[in-house]
């Protein structure tokens, strides 16, 4: 297979500073990783991976990606690093740069980590943002439009539908934002107190009921009631704003279920949906492999 023409990236934090052009060049090539393409950098690459925020998808998809890149990879152990001498995610990305890595992928509660980092003269490798509290998750964001694409090949016209706890996922943000420059129609819905913060302009809010009966795409968001402050039971929300077998069965033919992960099963979506044919849940985890294996190449080409 020839090796298609790749756009370089310095840093990858947000899907707001990608262009069109450079998300669908991400795509095709995680396309063409699928499908069977290799790549192997000429010269030793290093990577660090930063997960100070838990994570089992994101931070495993990362790494079979540079495995299968040939990357060497240092991974930052939370429990046996400096972490508990009070080192701050700075001065351990600091450190990392400083021995020489040529990238470090960084999973954060805080938003905008990396605004202070690209601040220093002594940060001299590339940051990859895997997720940095309730602002941006662009590789998952990336993942999920592959996983889009490959299923309708197209986003014009598509509609969206984006369900749960909107205010604080860095999914609804980065999916929203790009889904409407690439041309589909958001909807969100959910509890009325999630229902507000940096995306919720970019579509209309609609019931979920209304949403299963349009939508092309149906995104559940991982919903954890109690923690988020709701007053409604576990129960109470799968019956209001949960994805049930019997709301599944009212989409259209054509449509496909997504979940941001990791799933509440009979929270935010019924036991029996998960790997239903209508769920591309793990196809979602199988493409997170290609689309990284696509953006460390971008960066470290
Ligand atoms: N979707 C996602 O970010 O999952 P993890 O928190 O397991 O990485």
């Amino acid at each position: 297979m020839k090796r298609r023409n790749i756009l370089k990236m310095d840093h990858f934090l947000s899907v707001s500073t990608l262009s069109n052009e450079t998300i669908l060049s991400l795509i095709h090539r995680a396309l063409d990783y699928k499908n069977g393409a290799t790549y192997h950098f000429l010269e030793p690459k290093f990577i660090a991976n930063m997960f100070v925020e838990e994570s089992t998808r994101t931070r495993y998809s990362f790494e079979m990606a540079q495995l299968h890149l040939g990357l060497k990879v240092l991974e930052y152990d939370t429990n046996s690093s400096s972490v508990s001498k009070g080192e701050s995610l700075y001065d351990a990305a600091l450190t990392f740069s400083a021995l020489g890595v040529d990238a470090l992928v960084i999973r954060s509660y805080d938003e905008h980590f990396y605004d202070q980092l690209l601040s220093s003269s002594n940060m001299t490798c590339s940051l990859i943002n895997a997720g940095d509290g309730a602002g941006q998750h662009p590789s998952q964001s990336m993942m999920d439009l592959m996983t889009i694409y490959e299923h309708f090949g197209r986003f014009e016209g598509l509609k969206i539908g984006i369900v749960g706890d909107i205010v604080n996922s860095s999914v609804a943000n980065s999916n929203s934002q790009a889904l409407t420059r690439l041309g589909a129609q958001v909807y969100f819905s959910g509890p009325t107190d999630w229902l507000c913060g940096k995306c919720i302009k970019l579509g209309d809010v609609i019931s979920l009921d209304d949403m299963v009966d349009t939508v092309d795409v149906l995104m559940c968001l991982r919903a954890r009631p109690k923690e988020r402050g709701l007053t409604l039971t576990v129960q109470q929300y799968f019956e209001q704003f949960g994805v049930t077998v019997e709301r599944a069965k009212r989409m259209k033919e054509n449509a496909i279920i997504m979940h941001t992960g990791p799933v509440n099963r009979n929270v935010d979506i019924a036991d029996e949906l998960v790997e239903d044919q209508k769920s591309k849940i793990i196809v979602q985890t199988k493409n997170s492999v290609f689309m990284n294996m696509a953006i460390l190449e971008a960066i470290l080409v």
